[in-house]
């Protein structure tokens, strides 16, 4: 049977179709257990080392409670106190912290970086973040989705805003698996990163669906069931602030542009969110908002990833 154990989780783009719908069962399934207050302590007695080079809210709760709700516990290390900070390097990093702990999870800027820890470590590494990937949310997306609409295969979505971004990356990826229709919609000089979106062209494209860009937002919106976007400015782009609110201006997501999508469309952001910038105020805290729903799943979508990877037979 396909399973996970003992992987890396790095980006969508490298788990199969199947490990993907395990990861979205699970993490059905480990929710259910929590709603009915079923113990489901699958990794007693483990631990996750968490990495954070960046600020986190979601990210950190989510992996902190959901290793201690599965029976183990998480260890938050921010990159400012830890020697890593003043020049150790990633490689003995990940070596020590492999002789004390089950599993590091790392949010930091370069994907690299990451690829870095994963290369030297003897166990599973998670990106929590990286400037070009975010894999633990879209996880959480999809199983939002699923759950308010049933099913991905078949439905279309968009994104709008910086392509050239960590959700839109891992969102195409997902999209692509998974059978769901997703066009980015992006200024000049902010388009997704070239490779990552023909890979996704070329998997949705076995997978049934499509995925694709236009610089079009209204194009982009027009019919979807889901709209998404996420900030204009990601972590480590706050010195660009002013180029990047005038290049997005054409962007935000508001009652005007909405009015494009399906009746029954919903609205989703990874947050945090910023009203009257990416996002107009009455969408995010309109019916159509999901924004919640997705940042619960946080929860079970990394509960799901940490069983399927750390769980020992
Ligand atoms: N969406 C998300 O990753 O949130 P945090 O930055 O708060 O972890
Ligand atoms: N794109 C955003 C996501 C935050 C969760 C960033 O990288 O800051």
């Amino acid at each position: 049977a396909v399973n996970l154990k003992g992987r890396d989780f790095l980006t969508i783009a490298e788990c199969s179709e199947e490990e993907i719908q395990l990861l979205l069962d699970t993490a059905a399934d480990l929710k259910k257990k929590q709603k009915a207050g079923i113990v489901h302590h699958d990794l007693a007695g483990q631990t996750l080392a968490m990495i954070f080079e960046k600020s986190s809210t979601r990210t950190r709760v989510a992996f902190e409670v959901g290793m201690y709700q599965l029976g183990g516990s998480a260890l938050y290390l921010s990159s400012r106190d830890m020697q890593l900070g003043r020049g150790e390097t990633i490689a003995d990093t990940a070596q020590v912290l492999s002789r004390f702990v089950d599993g590091i999870m790392i949010r930091t800027f370069g994907h690299d970086k990451v690829e870095e820890l994963a290369a030297n470590a003897t166990v599973p590494v998670i990106n929590g973040l990286t400037d070009a990937h975010h894999p633990t949310q879209v996880i959480a997306d999809l199983l939002t989705i699923q759950e308010h609409k049933g099913n991905l295969r078949g439905l279309k979505a968009c994104f709008i805003g910086d392509g050239y971004n960590n959700m839109a990356h891992s969102l195409l990826e997902g999209a692509a698996a998974t059978g769901m229709d997703l066009i980015v919609s992006s200024p000049n000089g902010y388009e997704p990163d070239g490779e990552i979106l023909e890979a996704a062209v070329k998997r949705a494209a076995r997978n049934g669906c499509t995925v694709g860009f236009t610089s079009s937002p209204e194009e982009a919106v027009e019919g979807c069931d889901i709209v998404i976007t996420d900030t204009w400015m990601s972590m480590g782009e706050e010195g660009e602030a002013e180029k990047r609110l005038a290049a997005f201006k054409d962007y935000q997501v508001n009652e005007q542009l909405v009015k494009l999508a399906k009746p029954d469309y919903l609205f989703m952001h990874c947050l945090p969110a910023h009203r009257g910038e990416e996002v107009a105020s009455e969408i995010i805290d309109g019916s159509h908002s999901i924004v919640f729903d997705e940042a619960e799943n946080r929860l079970h979508a990394h509960k799901a990833i940490l069983k399927c990877l750390l769980e020992k037979d």
